[in-house]
């Protein structure tokens, strides 16, 4: 959606500030021997306590209020009672929430302990990839603006782009127009305009671009077994400097 007046801002940053708190205090639990179940419900709590609706719980039928993805997972894995976490792994989690009728979106990929330099570096990678395509969110660009400081980045420093999932447009729904790959797509590039709201998600795999899904129809992983990550915000379209929402 395009916001075009105060009222409508202030709704979306309040999603969005409900969403970002939520994650900073996900971030304070990470250690080993928590599930990613606890972190579900410490998460679809917190929200509603600041009497946000988490989004993502009953989406096609999608059973979570956040996605816990553990290392070889790139996006969607659900949290589960027995899924204990260990010194070592990455875990991303993302978020949605709906606040008076608007939406905030954002993932972060979190270390447990310390974790491998490989790991750290991914990390590293995949959160300035989605600074640098936060940077072309200026009215007067185009997607594939974004979509090309990302690939860059992530290729340049010998990294893989997922194809097979994409960021998006948000605001009155979870995934509006328009579609933000994180690779070039050259075809039915889209222009951007000021107030336009989308969420930007680079998901980067250490070895190859190829996922497949999980036999629970949502968990994806990398084809190869090599580790990703996914990092994510929700940012309003400027003229000159874009507003990112969902950072404290
Ligand atoms: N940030 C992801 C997205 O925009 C998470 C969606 S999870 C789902 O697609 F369950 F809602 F699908
Ligand atoms: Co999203």
């Amino acid at each position: 959606m395009i916001i075009s007046n105060e009222d409508d801002r202030k709704n979306l940053a309040r999603a969005c500030r409900i969403v970002a708190e939520t994650l900073y205090a996900l971030g304070g639990m990470i250690r080993p021997g928590v599930t990613t179940k606890e972190l579900e419900l410490f998460a679809d709590e917190m929200v509603r306590s600041k009497s946000g609706v988490p989004v993502f719980k009953g989406y096609r039928g999608y059973p979570s209020s956040i996605c816990t993805s553990v290392n070889e997972q790139v996006v969607h894995g659900i949290p589960s009672a027995t899924r204990y976490l260990k010194e070592g792994d990455i875990i991303g989690i993302d978020l949605g929430v709906k606040y008076n009728g608007f939406i905030g979106d954002s993932a972060v990929t979190f270390p447990v302990g310390p974790v491998s330099d490989d790991a750290k570096r991914l990390m590293e990678v995949t959160s300035e990839a989605l600074e640098h395509g936060i940077a072309k969110a200026v009215a007067g660009n185009n997607v594939s603006d974004i979509s090309a400081a990302v690939q860059g980045h992530a290729e340049d420093n010998g990294y893989s782009v997922v194809r097979a999932f994409v960021g998006h447009g948000l605001g009155r729904e979870l995934h509006e127009e328009p579609q933000i790959p994180n690779y070039v797509v050259k075809k039915n590039d889209y222009p951007l305009k000021e107030g336009l709201v989308l969420a930007i998600e680079p998901m980067v795999n250490a070895g190859g671009f190829e996922v497949s899904v999980l036999g629970d129809g949502w968990t994806a992983v990398t084809a190869d077994g090599s580790l990703s990550a996914h990092f994510e915000h929700t940012v309003v379209v400027r003229d000159k400097v874009p507003e990112v929402l969902t950072k404290l």
